[in-house]
């Protein structure tokens, strides 16, 4: 098992790539504490990963609120007495549209949630990790950082900035022993899709289908593998990457 004994909160873990991180932490052995605002979906999750044999306890919290995600931290440390693994999946899209259509509360909430989220768990578990000596963080970035697609561009711009704050918190925080990293998952079978087909048609689907050399879009055990490897010991050089999880796609 790669985490056992491992302290794991994952945000927006109640659906997608969130929930099949979760689960893949709990068979790799970690605690897992499930964090969602959807508390239907993270409670679901929550069983099903005990009902599995794994160790889960579910925490509701809205990354926009500071006091919550502070809540969050204080949690994880309560139900499994430390924190090492911090994994920022929360995240919010727009409809593909054009950018003058994206209202600015549409761009407002997109950056509260995709970019200050980060911002206030990171204030809330840094202390904690550096108190410990040690913790891994990991961003869920998006290939749209890399190689963007018309029509998402404030998305795409969001997501860039968790790839840069993912390299800075790296340099700033490696003399703590906390490494940080992102993914950069394309295009993923989730209930986040058809907000970037624009309309979810099966011609749209084949369309970002086209664009992956491999030839399939991303999953959750997708995206849960890279997260497994990269919060591992086997990954204890690794710090600043976004690694693309996309088939090519960013070639
Ligand atoms: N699906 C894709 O095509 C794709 C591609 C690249 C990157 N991503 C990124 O992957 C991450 C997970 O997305 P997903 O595709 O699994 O979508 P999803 O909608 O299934 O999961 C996102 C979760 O975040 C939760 N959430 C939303 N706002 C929140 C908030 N303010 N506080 C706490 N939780 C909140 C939602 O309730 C949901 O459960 C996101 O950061 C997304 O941007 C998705």
């Amino acid at each position: 098992m790669q985490l056992a004994g491992k302290v794991t909160v994952i945000t927006g873990s109640g659906s997608g790539f969130g929930e099949g991180t979760a689960k893949a932490c709990a068979i790799e052995g970690a605690s897992v504490v499930v964090s969602d605002i959807n508390e239907d979906g993270g409670r679901r999750v929550t069983d099903e990963i005990t009902a599995a044999g794994g160790t889960a306890s579910f925490c509701k919290a809205n990354v926009t609120d500071s006091g919550e995600t502070q809540a969050l931290i204080d949690h994880a440390r309560a139900a499994f007495g430390r924190l090492d693994i911090l994994v920022n999946n929360a995240g919010v899209g727009h409809k593909r549209k054009s950018m003058l259509e994206v209202t600015e509360a549409e761009f407002d909430h997109i950056f509260a949630v995709n970019v200050k989220g980060i911002y206030h768990t990171a204030n809330a578990a840094i202390p904690v990790m550096r108190e410990q000596g040690s913790g891994v963080i990991i961003n869920i970035a998006s290939t749209g950082a890399v190689s963007p697609r018309p029509g998402l561009t404030w998305y795409n711009t969001s997501k860039g900035a968790v790839t840069t704050l993912t390299k800075s918190m790296a340099i700033e925080l490696a003399p703590d022993k906390i490494r940080v990293n992102a993914l950069n998952p394309v295009a993923g079978d989730t209930p986040l899709l058809p907000t970037f087909l624009g309309e979810d048609t099966p011609e749209n689907r084949e369309a970002f289908r086209a664009t992956i050399p491999l030839g399939r879009l991303s999953t959750p055990a997708d995206v849960a593998a890279g997260v497994v490897f990269l919060a591992s010991d086997a990954a204890s050089l690794i710090t600043g990457v976004c690694l693309e999880i996309d088939g090519g796609r960013c070639i």
